[in-house]
């Protein structure tokens, strides 16, 4: 055995099986290992053997770590047994039964399924037809796609592993927007890439603070993420704000990893159009999906567009995708099989549907939590989030948002989530997609629960 516990194998020095070069170590110029079938490149006789089962998770898998899972599992959640439960804190728009997806979504998959099509292996990029259904949905005078341009996957988080993969190495950075989607940092840390988290401003309707994005890139930086629509905080960029971030990609020739799960969920009266859209020289890897448009987050359909600037991307960067995409083949062939109808047939008044109840919903739970002392809820423009501040001077009594979340359940039976799961404390996050009877008592409780603690603290 050697030092790290590992078999030592025999030296071999010959033409391996095929006359394949084999190296000293038993392992071909390719890489492969040679396998032996008859015993004859490794004889039956080894040096040592482990003597007794140690098996430990990958450093990958103790390196891989869910921000949001560090603090609820540390939190104590005891609802009060005289109040039903009201969660506020999961971003499945599908769990209150209240927001099913369209007739048109079911029967593209029941069709997928009948036309007995879609039962076998896809391409690892997705079968051409549905990348081109997804190349013509997108596709926009300022900034064309092609079905080359589209690479399907196992939801908007495997588009999101991709393009981090494709872009960094171990050792670089990415730019992280805080407070932000914590899947980026899980996946970043557990391959051995740094995190900077650059500010969003509550003030500003969670603009990005540029000047501090800009301070933390360095020549290690290889990529910016930009989340527009945002979860956490429900807030959508206009065209001067995004033509200021690619500003400072441009200036420091970063390329863009723009997460666009919330593409078109913006409300009424707010303009929010692709960065990409925008760019004229930076190049981007938008990653979207079906999961929360089309309200079908459980099929787990995303995508990668690529707009490639002057081919800075070029085709090392697609080669690179197209290999990651072939380490475990990604979308299922039968959401595949329904995606062109899905996107070609869906009408525009669910979609419409969809943003007047998350408006409505906002709007409740803004106009009521914004009279509570304490409390600055900040008004969001799309996807299905709200954000409120907790000013703490209120809540004496409370440590921070995880005590205040906490004791909320405790007293309420409401869950917020504390926004230092995004790690951004002394807010909390409140999911605006259950049924609006929900909201309005949550809303409510929350109420009472905030004026009771200020009275007990007085
Ligand atoms: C900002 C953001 N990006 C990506 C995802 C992941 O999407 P999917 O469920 O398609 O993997 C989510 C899911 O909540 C999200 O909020």
């Amino acid at each position: 055995m050697n030092g790290t516990g590992v078999h030592s194998k025999p030296a071999v020095n010959t033409k391996g099986l095929n006359g394949t070069g084999v190296n000293g170590k038993g392992v071909h110029s390719n890489g492969f290992h040679h396998v032996s079938v008859n015993g004859s490149l490794y004889p039956a006789k080894v040096k040592s053997r482990r003597l007794r089962w140690d098996v430990k998770p990958s450093e990958m898998a103790n390196n891989t770590l869910n921000p949001i899972r560090a603090i609820v599992d540390g939190m104590k959640l005891t609802p009060n047994v005289d109040k039903p439960m009201i969660a506020l804190s999961i971003g499945d728009p599908t769990v209150f039964g209240n927001l099913p997806t369209d007739e048109a979504v079911l029967q593209a998959l029941k069709g997928a399924i009948d036309s007995q099509k879609y039962n076998g292996y896809a391409p690892s990029v997705g079968y051409l037809k549905s990348r081109q259904a997804v190349s013509n949905f997108y596709s926009c005078p300022e900034a064309p796609l092609d079905a080359e341009d589209v690479i399907l996957t196992s939801g908007c988080s495997q588009a999101i592993e991709l393009a981090i993969s494709v872009l960094c190495n171990p050792g670089d950075n990415i730019l992280v927007p805080c407070p932000g989607f914590s899947l980026y940092k899980t996946l970043a840390v557990s391959l051995g890439i740094k995190v900077k988290l650059y500010n969003l401003l509550p003030e500003k309707s969670w603009e990005i603070d540029l000047q501090h994005m800009e301070s933390l890139i360095d020549e290690r930086t290889s990529c910016l993420i930009v989340t527009n629509p945002s979860n956490p905080c429900g807030s959508v960029f206009n065209r001067e704000h995004l033509q200021k971030i690619l500003k400072v990609a441009s200036r420091h020739c970063v390329p863009i990893l723009a997460d666009e799960i919330y593409s078109d969920m913006v409300f009424p009266g707010c303009h929010c159009p692709s960065i990409a859209s925008l760019s004229s020289d930076v190049p981007i890897l938008s990653c979207g999906g079906l999961a929360k448009r089309w309200l079908v987050p459980g099929w787990r359909m995303g995508w990668i567009l690529i707009h490639d600037r002057n081919e800075v991307f070029g085709s090392e960067i697609r080669q690179g995708l197209v290999k990651l995409s072939q380490r475990i083949l990604g979308a299922c062939t039968i959401v595949q099989g329904a995606l062109e109808s899905i996107l070609n047939n869906t009408p525009q008044s669910f979609y419409n549907k969809t943003i007047s109840f998350l408006k409505s919903n906002s709007e409740i739970c803004f106009s009521e939590l914004s009279t509570v002392p304490g409390l600055n809820p900040v008004m969001p423009s799309g996807a299905m989030y709200l954000m409120v501040g907790l000013d703490m001077d209120h809540f004496p009594d409370f440590k921070n948002d995880v005590d205040f979340t906490e004791r909320l359940v405790t007293e309420q039976s409401v869950f917020c989530l504390p926004a230092s799961a995004f790690e951004y404390p002394n807010f909390f996050r409140i999911v605006v997609t259950v049924p609006e009877e929900m909201m309005v008592e949550a809303c409510g409780r929350i109420r009472e629960f905030c004026q009771l603690q200020c009275v007990e603290s007085s």
